[in-house]
């Protein structure tokens, strides 16, 4: 008799189809040649950013000292370690920029996430009732890929260079009519991935009064989850550094995700939130138990000793590092695509340029996709098959878009550039073969 399958949940289901961009980058890793090709698409930090030795020293000071790092290489508790909470703490009341008060800061609680802020928004999207999530277009691809599948229903709204449009939000609220009954959070990324735009206080004051009105008038809360990932990474000087959401909020609905992966290392794997003790954050800590009862309790400890020791000169030097890595690439891009670009933003926090083309198509079928993963057919640009050209990796507006959102047609002449991992003379010529690639795309 004929067996069938394995019953899958729901999200069993549509988890077990790899999505577009993980797809698109499975089939570019599978041969990629590290000395040859680039790979402006990956999110990956520097490695020169790492602070190797210091993490060296930090593991050994903690091993070293039992009596304040207690049993380090045991279980932690699902709170997290209670130095790294501390060491949390107090980086948020030293940088005086964010505004948060001895007061403000006495009436929050800092969780720590299993494994990085990833796992808070898993934990989110568990622990919240599905529904409809508010978030920005361009949206960050890999989380909304992921609310979708557990049900949830993406809503976007277009942003500008300050961020999401507030204006917008109301109207879209206004249309959604008795089906607000169903909003479930909104999550805002205060940098944008994947446009590298800087939230702006009026934006986040302004959310924050939405959303009270709105859970005033639906009679429950609503979360807003802001997403700081690239908050610590603002390079260019004349950006305002931006205030902490939570001193706009009076009635708890605020929450903040951190995360020390673009600071430090990815590989500790410690993200954060900070918000008002409440069922949704007590739920949060219960769900870190259910996956693994805590974050490592040694990449915690060492985290806590390298911001009680390092930080503020470590955030100096990425930032320096990025700093410099953005002014040079805005530059290659202005001189070699400066005739065929509509808009370019980013690159002023983080590692990312969002561009948007005049005319050229960047989708997965387009001749300047083509051109750069050297799928033309035609070998004097693609190469011989066993010995290709140099090809470069990028991500495709169409999959940062949403693709039921406002900005479909306009996501298919965009792209995100990541100038963190590769270096910069490999990006240089990156730079040069995308404007090949449009003058190839403009002849074909
Ligand atoms: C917007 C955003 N949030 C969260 C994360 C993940 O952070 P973590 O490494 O702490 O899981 C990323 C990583 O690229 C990100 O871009």
């Amino acid at each position: 008799m004929e067996q069938a399958d394995f019953i899958l949940s729901e999200y069993g289901k549509s988890s077990s189809v790899p999505s577009p961009v993980n797809r698109m980058m499975a089939a570019f890793a599978a041969d990629f040649r590290s000395d040859t090709d680039i790979n402006l698409g990956v999110g990956y930090v520097n490695e020169g950013t790492i602070p190797r030795e210091l993490i060296l020293e930090a593991l050994q000071e903690v091993l070293g000292c039992p009596e304040k790092y207690k049993q380090a290489l045991n279980y932690g508790g699902p709170h997290g370690s209670s130095n790294l909470i501390n060491s949390i703490r107090k980086l948020h009341s030293e940088n005086k920029s964010w505004g948060l008060t001895e007061k403000i800061l006495d009436s929050k609680e800092i969780i720590i996430g299993p494994s990085g802020a990833t796992s808070l928004l898993e934990g989110i999207a568990h622990v919240l009732k599905p529904g409809i999530v508010i978030t920005p277009d361009p949206m960050y691809y890999i989380y909304c890929n992921y609310l979708e599948r557990m049900g949830f229903e993406v809503l976007t709204v277009p942003e500008d260079a300050q961020g999401i449009r507030t204006d917008l939000v109301q109207e879209k609220l206004e249309k959604l009519a008795a089906r607000k009954q169903s909003l479930s959070f909104f999550y805002i990324v205060t940098v944008n991935n994947p446009t590298g735009s800087i939230l702006s206080d009026e934006r986040r004051a302004e959310l924050v009064r939405i959303v009270a009105e709105l859970s005033q008038g639906l009679g429950r809360k609503i979360p807003l989850v802001f997403d700081k990932a690239y908050e610590d990474l603002i390079h260019d000087p004349t950006v305002k550094p931006p205030r902490s959401s939570l001193t706009y909020d009076t009635q708890g609905l605020a929450f903040e995700l951190g995360t020390l992966s673009k600071i430090l290392s990815p590989a500790l794997r410690i993200g954060y939130m900070i918000g008002s003790d409440s069922e949704f954050m007590r739920a949060l800590v219960q769900k870190t138990s259910d996956v693994g009862f805590s974050a490592p309790l040694i990449t915690q400890e060492i985290a806590s000793y390298m911001l009680d020791h390092h930080i503020s000169r470590q955030i100096n030097y990425v930032n320096h590092g990025y700093r410099k890595k953005a002014t040079s690439v805005q530059q290659w891009l202005d001189e070699q695509l400066g005739n065929y670009l509509q808009d370019c933003s980013g690159g002023k926090a983080g590692f990312y340029f969002y561009l948007t083309f005049s005319d050229t198509l960047t989708t997965e079928d387009s001749p300047f996709f083509h051109y750069l993963a050297r799928t033309t057919g035609n070998p004097a640009i693609d190469g011989p098959p066993d010995n290709k050209h140099p090809r470069v990796i990028y991500v495709p507006g169409e999959f940062c878009v949403h693709p039921q959102g406002d900005l479909v047609e306009k996501g298919k002449r965009q792209l995100r550039l990541s100038y963190g991992f590769e270096d910069l003379e490999r990006i240089e010529k990156a730079v040069v073969l995308m404007r090949q690639a449009a003058q190839y795309a403009a002849s074909s």
